[in-house]
């Protein structure tokens, strides 16, 4: 017997949210809240495109991992936007760890694993941690309190608790790298992870990697995913090696700057639908929703914010680009009011991105699902990394892992790895 419409709605709301349900059936949000509510009856004719929606989930995710050349370990996993990196050059995932329940639904709606994902890193056990061949993480920063450190000490604090790390998020990192002893790690963080906390966030980083850990880790890059995406995201890179393979971030490959990509490559064009969160690019709908449109509310009061700020001098982040100009970096609170990226609409108020285009902004193959509202999905892609660029460096990590030899990518003024560990933070 076939499943009633009620029992696929059902089966559809454990992965997708009311909104992205009514945006693949067309429906309206009202009508979904109502077949919730059971105040009325989900007609027969919409169990196709349930049941079509659900067996697009359980086809597992439209982006395919290569055969595995090296396992590695997705920690503050988000979306998993590091691990199609990785993936792509030929890792296998073998352990997730991200304790967000919605980066999860998305992470589950794209990446078919046989683990689940584990969630707080602080409370796993590193020993029961699968074994790797690299690690990576895009943690959180929090600084390490080495004055906090020097009164343990001098309280007699039994040996453990010397560590300037403890407390912080970077300590898990490194008693997993301490127990697991994987041949590679990479690290993602914000460019001014140099200059947090007076350097001294960096410093202990760096020290515990190189020292403590005993990784060669050469110094790290910071790279603007400009290079990839119409969108200047300056991350800083720390790469470490437990045995020396030759590793040099010269090989990275990144695109000249005459290929660098313009926003029209990523905005919606006629034809295509702005919001579907199914793998497919559905046609009959011509134009972006009204609803990504700033109101006049909005828009007038983000203008006299901004003016209020210039005349003080400040600069206040709300910034209107044409399809011909690179945005600026989309930040996890794109969702509040997307002043930091609207597209400039003629005779009518700029709108913000929607979230495919902030998928297709991060380098998200198009395939993405995206099961989620859409305030988590802008926060879910602005809080996760630029595909491309991962892919970029995890190639040549596998090479060199591989033990092969990786030619200089490009040099001169087409290199766009910008400053090294010996540049002065001025961000
Ligand atoms: C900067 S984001 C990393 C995004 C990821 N690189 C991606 O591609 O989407 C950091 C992630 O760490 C997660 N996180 C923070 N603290 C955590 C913890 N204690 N255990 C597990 N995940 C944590 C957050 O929920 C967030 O998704």
């Amino acid at each position: 017997m076939n499943p009633s419409p009620g029992d696929l709605f059902k089966k559809a709301r454990a992965i997708y949210s009311q909104d992205a349900i009514a945006q693949h059936l067309g429906k309206d949000i009202r009508t979904v809240r109502r077949w919730e509510k059971g105040e009325v009856l989900i007609p027969t004719m919409s169990a196709a495109a349930l049941t079509e929606l659900l067996h697009g989930y359980r086809a597992g995710p439209a982006v395919h991992a290569s055969p595995a050349g090296f396992t590695f370990v997705d920690l503050f996993a988000g979306i998993g936007g590091t691990r199609l990196g990785f993936e792509a050059a030929g890792g296998r995932c073998v352990f997730t760890s991200e304790w967000n329940k919605y980066a999860c639904q998305t992470y589950r709606a794209n990446h078919v694993d046989s683990h689940e994902i584990a969630g707080d890193i602080t409370s796993i056990d590193a020993a029961a941690i699968p074994d790797h061949d690299v690690l990576v993480a895009g943690f959180p920063c929090q600084p390490f309190s080495l004055a906090g450190v020097s009164k343990k000490n001098s309280l007699g604090r039994a040996h453990g608790f010397d560590d300037p790390t403890q407390g912080t998020l970077f300590f898990d990192i490194k008693r997993i790298l301490d127990v697991k002893r994987p041949r590679a790690f990479l690290l993602e963080n914000v460019k001014n992870l140099r200059s947090h906390d007076s350097g001294k966030t960096f410093e202990v980083i760096m020290q515990t990697l190189r020292r403590d850990l005993g990784y060669r880790v050469p110094g790290p890059r910071v790279i603007d995913a400009a290079a990839f995406v119409p969108q200047h995201r300056e991350r800083i890179f720390i790469a470490g090696f437990r045995e020396d393979c030759g590793f040099d971030w010269e090989a990275v490959a990144l695109p000249p700057r005459q290929h660098w990509p313009s926003l029209a490559s990523i905005l919606h064009s006629t034809g295509e639908t702005a919001e579907s969160p199914y793998t497919e690019v559905r046609r009959h709908q011509t134009h972006v929703s009204e609803k990504y449109t700033l109101s006049d509310h909005l828009w007038n009061y983000l203008q006299s914010y901004a003016e209020k700020h210039r005349a003080l001098g400040h600069g206040f982040g709300c910034s209107v680009f044409a399809p011909s100009q690179i945005a600026r970096t989309l930040s996890a609170r794109y969702h509040k009011d997307g002043s930091e990226i609207l597209i400039g609409q003629r005779g009518r108020n700029p709108r913000r991105l929607t979230p495919r285009e902030c998928a297709r902004l991060m380098g998200f193959p198009n395939g993405f699902r995206i099961p989620v509202s859409d305030t988590q999905a802008y926060k879910q892609f602005g809080n996760s990394v630029v595909v491309p660029v991962i892919k970029a460096i995890a190639s040549v990590m596998a090479a060199r892992l591989r033990g092969q030899p990786v030619e200089p990518a490009c040099s001169g003024p087409q290199l766009r790895l910008l400053e090294s560990a010996s540049t002065p933070a001025g961000e």
